[in-house]
């Protein structure tokens, strides 16, 4: 398989699997994973580690292709993250934790955890500095800059939450003398989904200027965010571009700290988004006098991109190769008015009992799966050419409802 290819099961494969496992059910190609592991080591020098962003997709099935294909180390946001890269394997040191309003608490059990704590902001660098003297941590800087694919997924900038901006870069290093911490990574993320190498390199040469004000560090990392395909009409990603953008900066960093840096990325879309198909059967066709309506036995309980950002994944009709394109809307099975997966959108004669594929499902779908409206998580499969192994099973309602923790009536 082209290491540039979105994946979609054939026909037969997906019959195959929604027969043993039911449908709606996530499909994910371990070679596509593999490809893109590749493409992006490639993609950067050779002293560049790659920190997965298991927020995209911490399926440990997915986890364990991706150590396999060569990732170096987990980025994480919580505490059972850290957990789960563990157990996949991962030691503390292949381990960054980047919280966001993190409690004490939070900070406890990540020392506990012998992980590195990126700090991105004054108040919670103060907290750990009180809680944790002369320990090693990371700082999340603003650059000043943001990218990404819409307004919401952007984390950099004066309207972003994240990291810590230029002004207090001086009480940082105040608190970091104060406490003696030891500072050994400087880190930004500007977004998510961008596709042109300006604000990325913008953002790359402001934050390698405050990195060359301290001594001894032992990486800077820049993140993820890189774009991939919601459709395969759009062109790939142009990732070397990316290396080439900032290969000069880095070198020059790196004459000027006097020996070289651990340069390290943490992708996490990139990685696993085009890697899988969530598939879902048309169960009902009805119109109005405006709208052609396809509904799908799915919702944004499993994908949520299309309601929460405006994503516009493909969506195919995998049973139907010949036959009248029709224009329609797709929408789900959740009692709520914003689950459109599709607005306006050419299928070919879509019938009740097809089955449609949603490409690109692979990063921040299952995910970011809740079980509203009662509908339990969708089964997840990972295909390795014609082999096909269950990564997570259906839930029976039992099995669904003693997982959400209710005690006894
Ligand atoms: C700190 C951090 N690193 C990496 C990522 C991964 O981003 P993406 O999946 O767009 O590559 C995120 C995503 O939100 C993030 O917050």
């Amino acid at each position: 398989m082209s290491s540039q290819n979105v994946f979609i099961p054939t026909l037969d494969q997906a019959q195959t699997i929604t027969a043993q496992y039911g449908s709606p059910v996530f499909v994910t190609d371990k070679q596509t994973i593999v490809d893109r592991v590749q493409t992006f080591k490639k993609s950067f020098s050779k002293q560049t580690k790659i920190f997965y962003a298991v927020k995209a997709n911490f399926n440990p099935h997915v986890l364990s292709v991706l150590k396999e294909a060569g990732v170096d180390g987990i980025d994480t946001v919580s505490p059972y993250e850290i957990a789960l890269a563990k157990q996949c394997g991962f030691a503390p040191t292949q381990i960054i934790f980047t919280g966001n309003a993190s409690s004490d608490q939070e900070l406890k059990e990540v020392m506990q955890h012998e992980v590195l704590c990126n700090i991105g902001s004054i108040s919670e660098l103060e907290r750990f500095g009180r809680l944790f003297n002369g320990a090693d941590v990371s700082l999340r800087l603003n650059p000043g800059v943001g990218d990404g694919e819409n307004q919401n997924v952007i984390t950099g900038g004066q309207d972003s939450k994240f990291g810590i901006i230029q002004r207090d870069m001086p009480i940082a290093k105040a608190l970091l003398s104060k406490y003696n911490l030891q500072l050994k990574g400087i880190h930004c993320h500007i977004g998510s989904g961008f596709y042109e190498t300006d604000v990325f390199a913008k953002a790359v040469y402001l934050i390698l200027e405050q990195a060359a004000t301290f001594a001894n560090l032992d990486f800077i990392d820049f993140g993820g965010g890189f774009g991939v395909r919601y459709q395969r009409s759009k062109d790939p990603i142009n990732l070397p571009s990316f290396g080439n953008a900032i290969v000069d900066m880095v070198k020059n960093f790196e004459a000027r700290n006097g020996k070289p840096i651990e340069i390290r990325f943490e992708p996490g879309k990139y990685l696993v988004s085009e890697a899988t198909c969530l598939l879902s059967s048309i169960t009902t066709r009805k119109s109005t006098e405006e709208k052609d309506f396809v509904c799908i036995d799915t919702g944004f309980h499993h994908l949520i991109r299309p309601a929460l950002y405006g994503s516009t994944h493909e969506i195919i009709n995998l049973s139907k190769t010949v036959g009248k394109k029709e224009r329609v809307t797709v929408v789900g099975n959740v009692c709520e008015s914003t689950d459109v997966f599709a607005d306006n959108i050419e299928l070919i004669d879509p019938n009740e009992g097809d089955l449609v594929a949603i490409l690109s499902a692979g990063a921040y779908g299952a995910s970011m799966s809740s079980v509203y409206n009662l509908r339990p998580y969708a089964a997840e499969v990972i295909v390795d050419g014609d082999a096909i192994a269950l990564t997570r099973a259906p839930q029976s309602f039992d099995l669904m409802f003693k997982g959400l923790g209710f005690t006894q009536l």
